[in-house]
């Protein structure tokens, strides 16, 4: 049987136009799903939307709609945009579908019946736009300290999850699963921050709203829209239904994927309720950073949001992704800046990459009238410590792709970009071809198309349609050497040909141009 990666996003709030912040999880979701089927695994991705609570209640509300139309609706954008951004998601939930409904209010009774839920009241500081509790210690200045806004007081009966009860499984688990969370220094966090100060039980139930799913014994209570949302992972593959194959067949989760500041109900929550159904927890939860601009969050008020729509409008999806998934380091914020944007654009597709294509067509156009295949097969010295090298180059972009470290990954392909530009150099063919020394020129046409080759695997999952653009350029055509189990290898390419005139797959942007652009289109 085919090995099977399950990979999924958080649902998203409807709320709204997604900025490139928002959308970021999800492109990156859907790179990791592309390389698994690439190395030809079965990849399985799920998203979909977080559509209960008391936010949204009021929204529908102020929208003059019923919460229903506007979730549906929400979903409905939500789902364009995945579309426009070429996310293969296999599959997109709504937390108000019955298919989920019915079975976190299965799961709720079960909780309440093992005596992990139980009965009490509840008093404390909530957070409306947040939907959570909090204590007075946990307030920065007052405020949410997830969102910076006001709390009001709130007292009300309630049922509470028994978390204490989980603490040191929890904490054991942590210790003896290294991989369990990524990047590692979150596990400090949420042991520092959230467990030793004392975990307090997490009360599961509201009841000053309705938008939301009963508890069926006792129905003027709403479950709360964490315990609702989380469950999704595994309601959306059918657990604790009559067809639970996909439940069987992709549970527990390779990688769960959530920005940093829903990182606490992902790593102590969730685990903790899977404990409780006694099932197998996600082998990762991989924590990101955010995307920042330079004067802070994106914001509507501020006059800086940035929508991936303008960006694939005018520079291509591929640009987009490229920017996105690039400049996001491990234990920092990704800063979008037009100057940045432009930069990238300019020096790294542009000009290492972009280039790189054209000159080699061009060059094995001149020399060989298109035809890769004079090369004797046997490889001279500059040529072995360029296949040497590049092997070497792509073992470090794998380790990094299966460590979740995704930017990094990209900047080792860039250096293999790099690499490759610096053989032109090296091997200097316009010498090799006034000398006629016609067997060092053919070997020095194979490789860079061999690297082309190798570059073009590696990037095809962030960019899919450039990769496809470079394959048609140097003329790859069979399946076999587009995937990742093909690139440890030099002796490939038998008999291709490049096409006759290539074009360019990036052209220079004009950077002033673009950066008045781009701040112009942040201000609307
Ligand atoms: N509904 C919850 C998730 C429930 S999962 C059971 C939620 N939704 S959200 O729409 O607010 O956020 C969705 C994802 O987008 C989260 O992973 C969040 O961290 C991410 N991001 C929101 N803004 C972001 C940036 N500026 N940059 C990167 N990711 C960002 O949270």
């Amino acid at each position: 049987m085919k090995n099977t990666f399950y990979i999924t996003t958080p649902i998203y709030y409807p709320s709204g136009k997604f900025h490139i912040g928002t959308a970021y999880t999800t492109v990156l979701a859907d790179t990791l799903k592309r390389y698994h089927e690439l190395k030809g695994e079965e990849g399985y991705l799920l998203t979909g939307t977080d559509e209960h609570g008391q936010k949204i209640q009021e929204v529908a509300e102020k929208n003059g709609q019923t919460p229903k139309e506007y979730v549906d609706q929400m979903a409905e954008q939500a789902k364009e945009l995945w579309d426009k951004m070429d996310i293969h998601y296999d599959d997109f939930i709504q937390t108000t579908e019955k298919r989920h409904e019915v079975i976190v209010q299965k799961i709720f009774e079960r909780f309440i019946e093992q005596g992990d839920i139980y009965k009490g009241e509840y008093e404390g500081l909530y957070c409306v736009p947040c939907e959570t509790y909090f204590t007075e210690t946990q307030l920065i200045d007052g405020k949410c300290p997830d969102c910076g806004r006001d709390v009001k007081p709130m007292k009300e009966e309630a049922y509470f999850f028994n978390m204490k009860k989980y603490v040191d499984r929890l904490l054991r688990y942590y210790e003896e699963h290294p991989d369990f969370i990524k990047p590692d220094f979150r596990k400090n966090e949420m042991i520092n921050n959230f467990i030793k100060p004392g975990l307090e039980d997490l009360c599961v139930t509201r009841t000053s709203f309705d938008w939301g799913i009963k508890v069926p014994s006792d129905p003027k209570h709403v479950i709360y829209v964490w315990l609702d949302a989380l469950t999704n992972y595994i309601t959306a593959l059918g657990y604790e239904s009559e067809d639970d194959s996909l439940f069987q067949k992709y549970w527990p989760a390779n990688v769960q994927i959530v920005g940093k500041d829903i990182a606490r109900f992902h790593l102590i929550y969730w685990p903790i309720f899977l404990m409780a159904l006694d099932l197998p927890l996600p082998k990762t939860i991989m924590v990101h950073n955010w995307i920042m601009m330079k004067d802070g969050k994106m914001s509507k008020s501020k006059g800086n949001v940035i929508y991936p729509e303008t960006l694939m409008e005018r520079y291509g999806l591929d640009a987009t992704r490229y920017f996105l998934l690039r400049e996001m380091p491990v234990a920092q914020d990704g800063i979008f800046s037009p100057e940045a944007f432009v930069e990238r654009y300019n020096f790294d597709l542009c000009n290492d990459l972009s280039n790189l294509v054209n000159r080699t067509v061009s060059m094995v156009n001149k020399y060989f009238g298109g035809n890769v295949s004079h090369y004797n097969g046997t490889p001279n010295e500059v040529d072995e410590e360029l296949e040497k090298s590049s092997v070497e180059q792509i073992q470090k972009v794998e380790k990094l792709i299966n460590n979740f470290e995704i930017a990094n990954s990209i900047q080792e392909i860039w250096n293999l970009v790099s690499r490759t530009n610096k053989y032109i150099d090296e091997t200097m063919p316009w010498v090799l071809a006034k000398e006629e020394q016609t067997e060092k020129l053919a070997s020095s046409m194979y490789h860079l198309i061999e690297n082309l080759r190798k570059i073009a695997i590696l990037i095809k999952p962030l960019m899919n349609e450039t990769a496809e653009n470079i394959f048609h350029q140097i003329g790859i055509k069979e399946e076999a050497l587009k995937m990742w189990d093909s690139l440890s290898k030099y002796d490939q390419i038998k008999g291709a040909k490049v096409i006759e005139k290539g074009e360019p797959i990036f052209m220079r942007l004009k950077v002033e141009e673009e950066i008045d652009y781009l701040q112009k289109v942040m201000k609307q």
